[in-house]
This record gives structure tokens, C-alpha cells and sequence, in this order.
């Protein structure tokens, strides 16, 4: 949700626009509604460059400027818009007289702030909260203070939550600071080059060596090299050091890799995901432990007596990540026998709900940094329960705020659809759900068939994703409809969910997903000839169940693509068949999914969207 970036470095002669559009069109799938730069020039002037839209937008216009009048010394955001729409006017970065800043957060005393500035006779030019920034910079400085006391006063003064890239006119010298918003430096020492970003993977193509912000830290780089770095509360030095590490993270994790799109090349990912979320960073599925029939999940061991004491499960989590949720719930209650609920995050803080010592909240986030899912954990950490997260960002607010966890740690994820992620929560949820179910009554020999049977996994979603040559025609052939519903049942009700929200986001057909047994209680009266239905239908224990809902629809003219398994029989009530490989009822869900994501990738390609990009959508979700 909105991207900053900025770049810093002694050495001369550098495109910089060129080093800030790039690290822009990394950045992009955090916000694409408008875009913008500013930089100094030989002479400590700022120019700054904004445009609506793409960030291909913004690289356009750039090719007529000129790049060889400008000092590697700039601030760049690509922006999602909250306040005000988005509009050239509205695109960072805003300024003052002497200050450029561009903002990732929300500021929600933007009108108090505003008032102050305006009796002190500032006036605004853009509808956005960012634009109080600079102009509180230039007041507090106007006041006598120094740089560093304007800059911290003004942003001690905003309540909400900032990461913001401030250039000033006249100084060669880039100052960042955030506050609930992501923000780290890339340092590359031997050419003193640093490299601002909301996160790391812009970064990894100049250095691997990264400062990670902590909140209310200021940092400020100039010729020197960082000549500041201090807590802006007791305004006190900050160890460099305790905060820099070396990521895992290559250039290629954050390129295409041959693929049209992030999204396809995520779902190409998942066999991977799924290896690296049973054993990070290599072959070995460690995270699995044969010879117990439990998992070795380290994020949970310092946890381990806590864990067996409580008797409530909430699992938090929003869009695709509740959809996790919702099939984690399942697993919980059917491997652990504990009570165990699903809850949206964005209205769990609203209503008062019962947590006490016993209530453990397991916190499902791909970012780490949703702020729904952030003001849900605060309720449960407030309430006295004790919090598990699920992040797939090292060192993300959700991870830092939760008592213990367990990274997916499968590499970024940058199409905005969520895909390869998803996959890897309800695996890490089945995971816990062993081990919880280890601790209490699931048996030695249910755990090493379970474990087994993951183990298997990897190959039957290589295998899975070969059907994609049938996905793809069948797309074509379903690209005109305007409707769709997904229905499954059990393991593969919260699957139907998640498939129709992913066909919605990335090719805007209004997909339903829907339980197939509560089709008939109302949904079934949209049902008419040409009405299509995806139907999940694997050969499980509900199959026969799935088959009358399929005959219900057909009775009805609608037409159906059924996804069933290998050994299904014949399924006469489908227009089409897809027959995925033959697994056990829990893991279908992992069989299913690549093919609903191929066939929402595919309709979205044959319809002339970018799904890598879906419209009014971003990224991590940073605001309310
Ligand atoms: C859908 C999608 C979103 C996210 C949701 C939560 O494809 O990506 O629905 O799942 O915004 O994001 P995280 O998981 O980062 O908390």
C-alpha cells in the first residue's frame, strides 16, 4: 500500500532517474494510481517529476529529461490513493518551500494539524495528509529549531502511521524515519551507496545488506555516509549494527523469471512453496518430523508449555488469508478436537470479543503488516490471550507484535492476487494443527501418516500444474461470462471462497463462492441456461453430495466445469472435467487450488487485464 523509495550514493555520474523508476516498478504492486520522484541537481535544486497512473506512465514523461544534470541524491513513491484520488496533484512527492517527502502511512489528526498550519498561514494545494509534512518540517524550522528537532517534532506530532523520505533543497542528504510503516536500508560499503525502500526486494539488485527500521528510528544519510541514526523518543544513538543483516533474497526472487507475470510464476512456485514451508531453504523437510509423527516448528518451541494449556483457537486473518483461516478451522477442530474459530479481522477489535489466558490467536498474514489483522492481534494482546503469527515477511509488525510464530518463508510475493502464499498458510495451519494435536490425543502412528502423506505433496502440485494447456482452453472458452459461482464442501467450501475471490480481483466477473449445500437454500435462484459453475469435486467422502448439487444446477440449464479427482467416475452433469491427481480428503484443497489460480490467470489474460495489477487493488494493506 503505497511505495517509497530513495537512493544515496558518493559516487558521481549515475542515471539516477533511471535507478529510482526501476526501483518504482518493483515497488509497483504496492500502489499503482500515480507515481512520482524528486531529486537534486548539481546545484542542491529539486526537481521533482509526477504522474497519474502506471509507473510506465511516469517513465515515459521521464524520457525527455535530461539525466545528466542530477547528483545520485532522490526520493521516488508509487501511490494507492486514500486521501483524494488519484491525480497528478495528489501524487507525491509534496512539498514545501524547502522540503520534498514522500509518505507511506495515514495521518489521522490530519485535520488538527492542518488548522495549526493554517493559522500560521500555510495553505494546501492537494487533497492529501502527506502534504502537512513538509509544510510542518518548514514551520517548526521556521520556529528556530533545528533540522533534526523540526523533523521529529512534526513527525511526534502525527497520529498514525507514517515511513516517510525527506529531500531537502540545498542539502545533499536524504533523511528517512517511519513509524508503523515498513521501511529499510540497503547499505553497500564499498561504494557507499544506500538504498531506501518500503522493502527489500528493489534493494537486492545493489546490496544484501540491510538495515531494518524500527519504529520511531530516524536515520539520515548524507557525504559522510549515515550520520545520524537515533530513536526520535529519546533521541538517542541507535546501534547500526543489532539491526543489519545480510537476506536471503536474490535479484531473481524478485524478477519474472521467464514468466508473462508474477502471478503465473507464483503458481508455477508452489511445489517450491510447499518444500520451503515444510523445510525452509533446502530439500530436507526438516519442519517434518518422520520418526515422531509431529513437526519441528522452532518459532513454537519457546511456546511449547503455553500452547499446551490452551482450550480456544481464533484464527485472524482477512481475504485470502481468512480464507486460510477458514480451512485451518477445520483442521484444528478435526486433528485437535479444540474449539476453534475463523474470524475477519477488520470488525474484530469492534465487537468486544471473549478472550481470556486460555484463547490462543494464530494471526494469518502474508505481509506481516495489514493493519486490519494488526488491530485484531492488539485486541487479543489487550484481552490477555496469547498470539501466534503466520507471516511470510521477516521481521513485519505482525511477527514482531505476536508472542511466538512461524515464517512461510517462501520468497516474495509480488503479484498483488495472493497465490503461492496461500498455499503455504493452510499448509503451516495443518502443520500446527499435528502439532497442537501431537501435544493432546492425535496418536503416533496418525501423526506419521499425515506427515507422510505431506510429504507427497510437492510432486502431485508439479503433477497438477501440467494441466494447465486444459485450463487455459477452457479460460477461453469462459472468458464472455459475466457470472460464475464456485461451490465445494468441507475441506473444499473455504477453497470455493478463495477461488471465486481470486477469479473477482484479477478478471472482475462477479464470482460467488459458496458451501454446495447451501446452494439450494437461496444462491441456486440466479441459476439459469449458460450460468456457469466451477464445482470442487474431488472423490471424497462428500462427492455423492457434490454430484446432487451439480444435478441441481444442471436441472437448471447452468452449465459446470467440474474439478474432480483421477478416480472419480464418469461425471455426466459437466459441460468440462478437470482430473487432478488422486490424494487423501485433507490435502485436496492443495490439488485444487492451482487449478482455479491458472484458470482466474488465464480468463483474466484472455480478457485483456493485467492480473498482475488488478484495478483499486494493492498490496499490503497498511490502512483501515
Ligand atoms: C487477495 C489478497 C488479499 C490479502 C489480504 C490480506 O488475493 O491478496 O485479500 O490476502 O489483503 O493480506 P495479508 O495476508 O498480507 O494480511
Amino acid at each position: 500500500m503505497c511505495g517509497i523509495f530513495g537512493y544515496f550514493s558518493t559516487i558521481a555520474n549515475q542515471d539516477i532517474i533511471k535507478i529510482l523508476i526501476k526501483g518504482l516498478y518493483n515497488l509497483e504492486y504496492r500502489g499503482y494510481d500515480s507515481a512520482g520522484i524528486a531529486m537534486l541537481d548539481i546545484n542542491l535544486n529539486v526537481y521533482s517529476y509526477k504522474s497519474q497512473g502506471k509507473v510506465s506512465r511516469l517513465d515515459a514523461l521521464l524520457e525527455t529529461q535530461l539525466h545528466n544534470n542530477f547528483i545520485p541524491a532522490g526520493i521516488a513513491h508509487t501511490r494507492w490513493a486514500t486521501n483524494g484520488p488519484p491525480t497528478e496533484n495528489n501524487s507525491h512527492p509534496h512539498h514545501s518551500d524547502e522540503f520534498w517527502v514522500v509518505h507511506n502511512g495515514i495521518i489521522n489528526n490530519e485535520e488538527e494539524l492542518k488548522k495549526l498550519l493554517t493559522r500560521n498561514g500555510y495553505s494546501f494545494y492537494s487533497d492529501t495528509d502527506t502534504e502537512i509534512i513538509p509544510k510542518l518540517i518548514s514551520y517548526h524550522k521556521s520556529m528556530g529549531k533545528t533540522l533534526v528537532d523540526a523533523i521529529t517534532d512534526t513527525l511526534q506530532s502525527i497520529e498514525g502511521t507514517y515511513a516517510v523520505l525527506i529531500l531537502q533543497k540545498n542539502v545533499d542528504q536524504i533523511i528517512g524515519a517511519k513509524n508503523g510503516s515498513p521501511l529499510v536500508v540497503g547499505l553497500d560499503d564499498t561504494s557507499q551507496t544506500f538504498v531506501f525502500s518500503s522493502e527489500i526486494s528493489p534493494v537486492v539488485e545493489h546490496t544484501r545488506k540491510i538495515l531494518t527500521l524500527e519504529d520511531n528510528q530516524l536515520i539520515l544519510i548524507n557525504q559522510s555516509g549515515i550520520d545520524l541514526f537515533i530513536d526520535m523518543v529519546t533521541r538517542e544513538n541507535v546501534d547500526i549494527q543489532k539491526q543489519v543483516e545480510t537476506t536471503v533474497l536474490t535479484k531473481e526472487s524478485a524478477s519474472k523469471g521467464g514468466y508473462d507475470h508474477f502471478m503465473l510464476k507464483e503458481i508455477h512456485e508452489q511445489s517450491k512453496a510447499i518444500k520451503d514451508t515444510m523445510g525452509p531453504q533446502n530439500d530436507t523437510y526438516y519442519r517434518l518430523n518422520s520418526e515422531f509423527g509431529n513437526v519441528n516448528l522452532g518459532g513454537l518451541k519457546e511456546a511449547d508449555q503455553k500452547l499446551r494449556e490452551i482450550n480456544r483457537i481464533v484464527l485472524l486473518g482477512v481475504g485470502t488469508s481468512y480464507n486460510a483461516c477458514q480451512l485451518g478451522k477445520l483442521y484444528f477442530e478435526r486433528i485437535t478436537r479444540i474449539p476453534c474459530s475463523a474470524e475477519e479481522s477488520p470488525d474484530y477489535h469492534l465487537n468486544d470479543p471473549i478472550i481470556d489466558s486460555s484463547t490462543l490467536a494464530i494471526c494469518i498474514s502474508q505481509s506481516g503488516e495489514t493493519k486490519d489483522t494488526v488491530n485484531a492481534l492488539e485486541e487479543v494482546k489487550t484481552k490477555g490471550g496469547f498470539a501466534l503469527g503466520i507471516t511470510n515477511r521477516v521481521d513485519s509488525q505482525i511477527s514482531k507484535l505476536t508472542d511466538a510464530g512461524v515464517y512461510n518463508h517462501i520468497g516474495p510475493e509480488i503479484s498483488v492476487a495472493s497465490t503461492k502464499a496461500f498455499t503455504s498458510q493452510c499448509l503451516l495451519l495443518l502443520m500446527f494443527a499435528i502439532y497442537f494435536g501431537r501435544q493432546r490425543d492425535l496418536g503416533k502412528d496418525e501423526g506419521q501418516d499425515l506427515i507422510e502423506s505431506l510429504k507427497e505433496l510437492p510432486a502431485l502440485v508439479e503433477q497438477t500444474l501440467q494441466l494447465e494447456d486444459q485450463i487455459k482452453s477452457l479460460a477461453q472458452k469462459y472468458a464472455n461470462q459475466k457470472h460464475m459461482f464456485v461451490i465445494g464442501r468441507k475441506y473444499n467450501a473455504p477453497i470455493a471462497m478463495e477461488a471465486a475471490l481470486k477469479i473477482k480481483e484479477v478478471t472482475y466477473i462477479k464470482a460467488e463462492g459458496y458451501n454446495a449445500g447451501v446452494l439450494k437454500h437461496g444462491p441456486i435462484a440466479l441459476i439459469e441456461p449458460g450460468f456457469l459453475t466451477l464445482a470442487l469435486a474431488p472423490k471424497d467422502s462428500i462427492f455423492d453430495g457434490m454430484t446432487n448439487s451439480m444435478k441441481q444446477i444442471t436441472a437448471r440449464g447452468g452449465s459446470i466445469i467440474a474439478i474432480t479427482s483421477e478416480d472419480a467416475p464418469v461425471i455426466e452433469h459437466a459441460q468440462d472435467v478437470i482430473r487432478i491427481p488422486k490424494t487423501r480428503e485433507k490435502l485436496y484443497p492443495f490439488l485444487l487450488t492451482p487449478v482455479y489460480q491458472l484458470f482466474a490467470y488465464h480468463l483474466a489474460v484472455c480478457k485483456g487485464l493485467d492480473p498482475d495489477k488488478p484495478r483499486n487493488l494493492a498490496k499490503s494493506v497498511t490502512v483501515e
